[in-house]
């Protein structure tokens, strides 16, 4: 057999005896069993190995991995004081692409690796499995494959395996049941499947258990409520189902629980803030969690972070969590909630609450003032979605560091309040589908920082404020269905930074499209669709590069289809229906790659339709009301005979 090192038979040698002489040299023969009897060149054998099966090392840090220096003084190696053999290997987060050796199972002294934050790839060796002194694992952050290897059951010293962010598949071995020493078990944001063994429960020193964002079914065993130690518990992100074990539940230890996206179901203990006195994060969002909230969670004093949305909770919230003085999001958003409000009074005394969201439930009445005696710290306040009616209360204005107010859905009436201005932070603000009225107050131009403005479906009028020009970060801009007229703020069309949507639709805003509309280069969807506007449309509408959707239909407009829109390459949808539009419909339109759909219903144009491109599949009833021939629809048509095209049932002869 021959041996890879040179220094192999020397270090043998060093060892050698007369009566040993034979077994020795028998070990030397079967490397299998050689890490028994490895030396300290057995270790310098393996950290070359390690060394060769790293193929990039961008920041060179395995350059002092030389023969001038001894290896116990290479970066990340650590050896024992006494043995000089390699006690810890820490080389987290420097970039290095390569395999881990399986040469790596020969470092027998080894306590510790530390490889996180690479870009290790391959299997984790099952060669790992015979560091029998092994306590810390730490392999996360890794782009490493494979399962995870049975054989590190027998490294039966170990405490901490981490080996999170990777992309191991395969089932979570059962075997690692018998792993006692293990106080953390971290294997989440991989590809595992199956089920979470019971055998876990057997670990009784866990502290830390995440198994979150795989694909793992089943149920939670109800052996992990025997983990008496638990603080960390995580799950969420699986395909789990089925009542959570009530064992869970009396886990006083337990400081975190994540059991969102999941299909988890049962009802939350009466007792559960008292039995789980010491939980600081509570998000079992997105199951199936049903019956009321519990009262006594105002009990669990440390809780920071309570989520229950998107599960089917009924009745009303408690009106205690107010002594929960450390909460810090509260989301209760898509349950059966409600009706009563009186909840967000008992809020006033947590003064460090950031985001409260209840959207999408059942609550109803007059929004309290004590809205205004929320923390100061809350950035984000969503309840979209109710029936919450009355005024806007004076004191919302509080809250000074909204950065995102949605209120949509409800039945809002009254006036937007000026006070609006007064929110510096605000980037998003939604008060779509209330009933509010009266104008837009000019302060909106205060609000610098807005990406999306949304007041879509109100019985707004008056105009849009030209104050509305100093929103340079507005990306969407939506004020369709309601009362706006007169002719559109000029200043709608100096706000570059809209790339999203302008919707104005559903006015009766007059007067032409200005030129300036070019101006608009950033955006993917204008609507100005069913309103009052005459005139021609501007050929600069061809300047608007990033169009995507383009509705003019439903207006006064006269003239000619530009044949700037040839320019429009990514025009997918194009109505410009119910105008009075004439002329010929624009040769360039044809060669539009995206055109789905495009309507020219009701105007005055005339034919013939263009064969190629979105005509080939055009739908009658998007040039019905025209005077076009439709040679091209057919292509074997006889274009001489064509028919002008004038109602509807010569139309039929165009479906394909
Ligand atoms: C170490 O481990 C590898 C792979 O498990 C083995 O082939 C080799 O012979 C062992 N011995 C030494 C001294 O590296
Ligand atoms: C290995 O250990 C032996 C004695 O135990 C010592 O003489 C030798 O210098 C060591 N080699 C290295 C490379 O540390
Ligand atoms: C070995 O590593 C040391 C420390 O990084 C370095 O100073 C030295 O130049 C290296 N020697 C060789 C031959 O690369
Ligand atoms: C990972 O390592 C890189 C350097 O390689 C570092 O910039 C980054 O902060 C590290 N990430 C984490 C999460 O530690
Ligand atoms: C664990 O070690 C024992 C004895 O060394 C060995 O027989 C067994 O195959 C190992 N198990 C695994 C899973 O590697
Ligand atoms: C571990 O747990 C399983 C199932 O919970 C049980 O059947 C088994 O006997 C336990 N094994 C040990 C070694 O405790
Ligand atoms: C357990 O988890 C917590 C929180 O995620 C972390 O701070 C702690 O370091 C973990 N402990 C171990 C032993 O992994
Ligand atoms: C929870 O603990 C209480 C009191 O210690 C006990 O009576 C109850 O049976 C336990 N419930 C479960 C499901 O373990
Ligand atoms: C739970 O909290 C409420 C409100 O602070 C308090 O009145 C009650 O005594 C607490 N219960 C226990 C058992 O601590
Ligand atoms: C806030 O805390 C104070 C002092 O503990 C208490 O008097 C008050 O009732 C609390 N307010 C609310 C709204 O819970
Ligand atoms: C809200 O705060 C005001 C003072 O800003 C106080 O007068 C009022 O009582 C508080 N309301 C509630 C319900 O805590
Ligand atoms: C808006 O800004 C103007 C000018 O900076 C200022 O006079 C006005 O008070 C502000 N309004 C609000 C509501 O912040």
């Amino acid at each position: 057999m021959k041996l890879h090192n040179p220094n192999f038979p020397a270090s043998c040698s060093t060892h050698v005896h007369m009566i040993l002489l034979f077994t020795i040299t028998l070990l030397c023969l079967q490397p299998a069993t050689f890490f028994a009897t490895s030396t300290n060149e057995t270790d310098h054998l393996v950290l070359l190995k390690f060394k060769e099966s790293i193929a990039d090392d961008p920041y060179g840090i395995l350059s002092s991995w030389n023969d001038s220096i001894h290896f116990c003084n290479w970066y990340g190696v650590t050896c024992g004081r006494h043995h000089g053999r390699v006690t810890t290997l820490v080389l987290e987060g420097h970039k290095l692409r390569g395999t881990i050796t399986p040469y790596i199972g020969n470092l027998t002294f080894l306590r510790a690796i530390n490889l996180q934050n690479n870009s290790f790839y391959g299997e984790i060796p099952k060669e790992a499995g015979h560091l029998f002194r092994l306590r810390h694992l730490y392999l996360s952050s890794n782009t490493l494959g494979g399962e995870i290897p049975t054989s590190l059951t027998n490294c039966s010293e170990l405490r901490v395996m981490v080996l999170e962010s990777n992309k191991l598949f395969g089932k979570i071995p059962m075997e690692l049941g018998s792993m006692t020493k293990l106080l953390a078990l971290v294997v989440s944001t991989n590809t595992l499947t199956g089920g979470i063994p019971p055998s876990l429960g057997n670990l009784s020193l866990l502290v830390n258990f995440s198994v979150a964002y795989n694909n793992l079914e089943g149920n939670i065993p109800e052996s992990i409520g025997h983990l008496k130690s638990l603080s960390v518990l995580k799950v969420g992100i699986n395909k789990l189902n089925g009542m959570v074990p009530s064992s869970l539940y009396n886990l006083s230890s337990i400081s975190t629980i994540d059991f969102v996206f999941n299909q988890l179901n049962g009802a939350l203990p009466a007792n559960i803030g008292l039995t789980l006195h010491n939980l600081k994060l509570f998000e079992i969002g997105e199951n199936e969690f049903f019956g009321p909230i519990p009262s006594s969670l105002c009990n669990a004093s440390k809780l920071q972070i309570l989520d229950v949305g998107g599960n089917n909770f009924v009745g009303s919230v408690p009106t205690n969590l107010g002594y929960l003085l450390d909460l810090e999001h509260l989301r209760l958003s898509y349950n059966n909630l409600g009706r009563d409000l009186g909840f967000l009074t008992s809020l006033g005394n947590c003064s460090k609450m950031e985001s409260l969201t209840f959207r999408s439930n059942q609550f109803e009445g007059v929004l309290p003032n004590s809205i205004g005696n929320l923390s100061t710290q809350l950035n984000a306040l969503k309840f979209g979605d109710n029936q919450i009616s009355g005024m806007i209360p004076t004191a919302l204005q509080n809250l000074i560091n909204l950065n995102s107010l949605e209120m949509d859905e409800n039945l809002f009436i009254g006036v937007i309040p000026t006070y609006f201005g007064k929110f510096q932070k605000m980037q998003g603000l939604d008060l779509s589908g209330n009933k509010l009225s009266g104008q837009i107050p000019s302060s909106i131009g205060n609000i610098t920082q807005l990406v999306q403005l949304n007041f879509s479906r109100n019985n707004l009028e008056g105009s849009i404020p030209p104050t509305i020009g100093n929103c340079h970060s507005l990306q969407l801009l939506d004020v369709s269905q309601n009362y706006f007229s007169g002719v559109i703020s000029l200043q709608v069309f100096s706000l570059f930074s809209l790339s999203l949507l302008l919707n104005l639709s559903c006015n009766l805003f007059s007067g032409e499209l200005p030129v300036e509309v070019g101006n608009l280069k950033n955006i993917n969807s204008l609507d100005i669709s069913e309103n009052n506007l005459s005139g021609e449309i501007p050929t600069t509408i061809g300047n608007i590069l990033n169009l995507e959707e383009l509705h003019l239909q439903g207006n006064s407009f006269e003239g000619i289809i530009p044949s700037s829109m040839a320019y429009l390459k990514g025009l997918e949808l194009l109505d410009v229906s119910r105008n009075n539009l004439s002329g010929f419909i624009p040769k360039g339109l044809e060669k539009l790659l995206f055109l789905k759909y495009l309507n020219i219903s009701f105007n005055d144009i005339e034919g013939p339709l263009p064969t190629i491109g979105v005509f080939k599949n055009v739908d009658a009833t998007s040039i019905i009301g025209n005077n076009i021939s439709f040679v091209g629809a057919f292509h074997n048509y006889n274009y001489q005979n064509a028919p002008k095209l004038q109602n509807q049932e010569s139309l039929l002869l165009l479906e394909q």
